[in-house]
């Protein structure tokens, strides 16, 4: 057996009862005994230790998997691309199968790499772990597997590696629900120009067919003060862009202690000085007030850009999915946008091969795509998640109807949108440069502030700037253009 790692005895064990009760101090301390190991390791293998945090789900999973490349950062480990590494962290998705298979799939490879490397840690976290069935199998069929963790106790990432160190034994410690909100943990971006930020955790909608509210809990809303204190931070650290995370954010503040509409959150983010886009995520029709659009009309930081999700065009599946607003209501929301904001750029999401969808109600849904005109949509075929109302249905759709209705509507999605990406061809549009091209040396890429994709030529120096770009050619989902 290999025996390339430092052995850490019991006796190397310094939390003595002498960890502090509050949070985020607690963290801290924990943070500072691993990096105590860490270095211990370090010396023994004479090379520094390293760690890979994967992703696997939504903007919120990402913001996560950047807490948690905090932590190990001021434990001392160095960040690595591939997943050959001394810890790897899967930060696990739920919201369909496929989200799951993908989990075991990628868990399989790295058992098999760990065989080779003993000495590897591997943990399990995010939406994925708040299931207990899953948990199960993990300890049944993936024994190789260091440590678990759930969403609502994320912030203990430090105490729970620190245990799994100390005892050598394998560590699950996931809760039912969260107790608080932690602030002023360590936080590493993916980007050094844009960022994410939490505004709310969790979901109270239950819509039918959902997970999230299982395994996310129920609706937190950040203090106000502590969201504009990190956009703040941010901005003072070169970030330009920020998306504001939730799983509803028009009914952000409504529990707050001094409650706060979404849309005075928003006018407060604009005022924060640097900062010169805003985006949000992810807006729930039946929540979108008249005072939110009033507020993304005025506030000139706020890109014109609304995600929007449909679900279904189909009143009947709509009131059967719990959404709260029937096909009527949400063309009539649309339309109030528009007019409010012409230049609205809107993306939806849709899911095709709910229970009982009929041919009628898929019709419904194509007609409310024509309508709206959506710059692009994220279509999903319906998959059953255990737990859920929608999954005790008998009336599940055969595979072939729901393929055939997906390739549909994907078709008419991308005519459509591409037909509205022709329309901004010729105009000279302010542009965040993100990365150089991946396909093209000399070639640079960014985002328009309705989040279309943009390859230009330039100097990588641009990268993190806004610059005025001319749309030379329109590609169907992105544009070549010219600085
Ligand atoms: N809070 C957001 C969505 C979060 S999940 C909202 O309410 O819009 C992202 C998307 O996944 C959803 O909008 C939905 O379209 C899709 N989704 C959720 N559960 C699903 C399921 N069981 N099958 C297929 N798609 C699903
Ligand atoms: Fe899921 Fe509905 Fe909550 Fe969105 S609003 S996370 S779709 S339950
Ligand atoms: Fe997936 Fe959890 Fe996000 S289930 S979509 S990672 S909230």
């Amino acid at each position: 057996m290999e025996m390339d790692r430092y052995e850490i005895k019991e006796s190397d064990n310094r939390a003595n009862g002498s960890a502090p009760e509050q949070e985020p101090e607690r963290q801290y301390y924990y943070m500072a005994l691993v990096k105590e190991l860490v270095q211990k390791q370090e010396k023994e293998l004479g090379r520094p230790l390293t760690f890979c945090v994967t992703t696997f789900g939504c903007q919120m999973n990402a913001k996560d998997s950047e807490k948690l490349a905090g932590v190990l950062l001021s434990c001392g480990y160095q960040e690595k691309e591939d997943e050959e590494a001394d810890l790897v962290l899967y930060n696990t998705c739920t919201v369909r199968e496929n989200a799951d298979n993908k989990v075991y799939g990628r868990l399989g490879y790295l058992g098999s790499y760990k065989k080779k490397h003993p000495h590897m840690l591997i943990g399990l976290c995010g939406c994925m772990m708040q299931e207990e069935p899953v948990v199960e199998k993990i300890k049944q069929s993936y024994s190789f597997v260091d440590f678990i963790f759930g969403t609502h106790n994320i912030y203990k990432f430090a105490e729970i590696l620190y245990k799994r160190l100390i005892t050598e034994k394998r560590v699950i410690d996931v809760v039912k629900e969260a107790d608080k909100i932690v602030e002023e943990l360590p936080s590493s971006r993916k980007y050094s120009f844009k960022s994410g930020v939490n505004i709310m955790f969790g979901c109270n909608n239950f819509c039918s067919y959902c997970i999230v509210p299982y395994v996310r809990g129920r609706e937190r809303s950040r203090n106000p003060k502590d969201i504009i204190r990190e956009i703040e931070k941010l901005a003072a650290d070169g970030v330009k862009e920020i998306m504001l995370l939730g799983q509803n954010v028009n009914s952000y503040g409504k529990n707050l202690e001094d409650p706060m509409t979404f849309a005075d959150l928003l006018r407060e983010v604009n005022k924060v000085e640097g900062i010169q886009r805003i985006r949000f995520m992810t807006s729930h029709p039946k929540d979108l007030s008249d005072d939110l659009i009033q507020a993304m009309a005025e506030c000139d930081k706020v890109c014109h850009h609304l995600h929007l999700p449909l679900q279904s065009g189909s009143s009947r599946l709509l009131k059967d999915m719990n959404r709260h607003y029937d096909k009527e209501q949400y063309l009539a929301l649309v339309e109030k946008i528009k007019k409010a904001i012409p230049d609205i750029s809107l993306t939806t999401d849709i899911i095709v091969g709910y229970p009982g969808e009929t041919e009628e109600d898929f019709l419904d849904t194509l007609d409310v795509v024509e309508k709206v005109g959506y710059d692009s949509a994220y279509t999903f075929i319906y998959s059953k998640r255990s737990g859920t109302p929608a999954a005790k249905r008998e009336d599940q759709i055969p595979e072939d109807v729901v393929h055939d209705r997906f390739d549909r509507l994907l078709k008419t999605v991308q005519t459509l949108g591409a037909k509205k990406a022709e329309q901004l061809t010729g105009q000279r549009l302010p542009v965040l440069v993100e990365s150089l091209n991946d396909h093209e040396e000399g070639l640079v890429t960014g985002r328009l502030a309705n989040n279309s994709v943009v390859h230009f030529a330039a100097d990588p120096s641009v990268i993190g700037q806004i610059v005025d770009v001319t749309l030379k050619e329109c590609k169907g989902f992105y544009y070549l253009g010219e600085m």
